[in-house]
């Protein structure tokens, strides 16, 4: 086979491939990479597992939201959560980075709030950056004190 050939067949193999694979109808649009799952299930599944999900679990589901995996977070409550690379666009995390004192902070007044550092590497993520090392390592400290 000449080596003409071999480039042609290679260049038309390489769509067809691709275009073989039908997502599934649930997947996100914007599919996260490896790299981004990681970070969710290292740093942000326990926060959220700290701070949210005592109501938005499996037990109590406020606001028609769970947080609790990856998959219940991405689909979102009554509105979207967010869309990874749009974090100006992000219910989730304008409400995360409301004063202490707003009505509609989360999590709300009268539960522990959320680091400096929680909030940076939530931030972090849902821009899509990977979250840097030791952001990652504060943020999950303060998970792990008590109130
Ligand atoms: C003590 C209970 C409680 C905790 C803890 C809590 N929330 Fe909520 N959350 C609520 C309630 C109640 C609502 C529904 C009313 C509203 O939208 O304010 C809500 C609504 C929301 C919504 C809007 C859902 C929608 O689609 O309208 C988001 C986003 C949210 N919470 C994020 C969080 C995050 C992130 C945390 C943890 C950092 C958290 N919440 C912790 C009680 C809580």
């Amino acid at each position: 086979m000449s080596i003409r050939i071999a480039v042609a067949i290679t260049l038309l193999a390489g769509p067809i491939a691709a275009s073989s694979a039908t997502p599934k109808k649930e997947e996100p649009k914007v599919a996260l990479t490896a790299a981004q799952k990681q970070d969710y299930t290292k740093v942000i599944q326990p926060i959220f597992d700290a701070n949210c999900i005592s109501c938005h679990g499996a037990k109590k589901v406020k606001g028609k939201l769970r947080l609790d995996t990856l998959e219940a977070t991405l689909k979102g409550g009554k509105n979207p959560t967010f869309t990874i690379g749009k974090p100006d666009d992000s219910m989730l995390l304008a409400r995360v980075f409301l004063e202490r004192t707003a009505g509609d902070v989360m999590p709300p007044k009268a539960e522990r709030p959320l680091t400096k550092e929680q909030k940076e590497a939530i931030y972090a993520f849902i821009e899509g950056q990977p979250i840097p090392a030791e952001l990652a390592k504060a943020a999950l400290a303060a998970t792990k004190t008590k109130k």
